[in-house]
């Protein structure tokens, strides 16, 4: 169990970079020009998606998520963790492992926010425990395609995701990179 855990965690850690990199794009003010909302949001304007969804996110998003999968590419290439999974033993199809991943995270992402203004909850509030959820929801449909998750891997993802999201997050508010947790 105690592998399956570590396993599933590593396994799924594009997700988590794609999830994690809209917020550190805003706190560097990384690609200031794609910081607009999606849905054109903003200046007292409500859209379907809120104004906190930008290009910016989704592209971070996505270059974090393969940019760590070449990562775990490199290290099972040098050996460490050698044979965690198949596709990243390969550069090509850890990229597409790491777009996948991304997309799924950041696809789940918007959904959430869709669902959010549709119930009349603003954007930034908390609504537990979608807001940690959705990654998670997204991250395996979309890895489904490439990668078939067990019931226990899942059951993992599930449970460990939010507790590691709400830490990572109360963590970056007192450290003044994101607004609020
Ligand atoms: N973000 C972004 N683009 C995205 C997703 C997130 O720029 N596609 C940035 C925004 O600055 C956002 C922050 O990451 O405020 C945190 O994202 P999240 O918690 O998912 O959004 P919320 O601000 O809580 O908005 P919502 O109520 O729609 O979930
Ligand atoms: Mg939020």
């Amino acid at each position: 169990m105690g592998d399956t855990i570590i396993f599933t965690l590593y396994l799924f850690l594009p997700a988590y970079a794609a999830n994690m990199a809209p917020v550190f794009s805003k706190w560097l003010n990384i690609l200031p020009g794609l910081a607009m909302p999606i849905d054109g949001s903003g200046e007292g304007k409500d859209g379907f998606l809120g104004s906190n969804k930008t290009y910016r996110g989704l592209i971070t998003g996505l270059f974090a998520g393969v940019v760590v999968a070449e990562i775990q590419f490199l290290l099972s290439e040098s050996g460490t963790f050698l044979g965690i999974s198949t596709f990243l033993l390969r550069a090509d199809s850890a990229a597409i492992w790491g777009l996948l991943l991304g997309a799924g995270a950041l696809t789940g992402d918007l959904v959430k926010s869709f669902i959010k203004r549709k119930i009349g909850i603003k954007p930034g509030e908390r609504w537990i425990p979608w807001d940690q959820l959705d990654m998670v929801v997204g991250g395996i449909i979309f890895g489904s395609a490439m990668y078939h998750f067990s019931w226990q891997s899942i059951l993992i993802l599930l449970i460990v995701s939010p507790i590691l999201i709400v830490i990572v997050n109360i963590l970056g508010y007192f450290l003044k990179i994101k607004e609020n947790w």
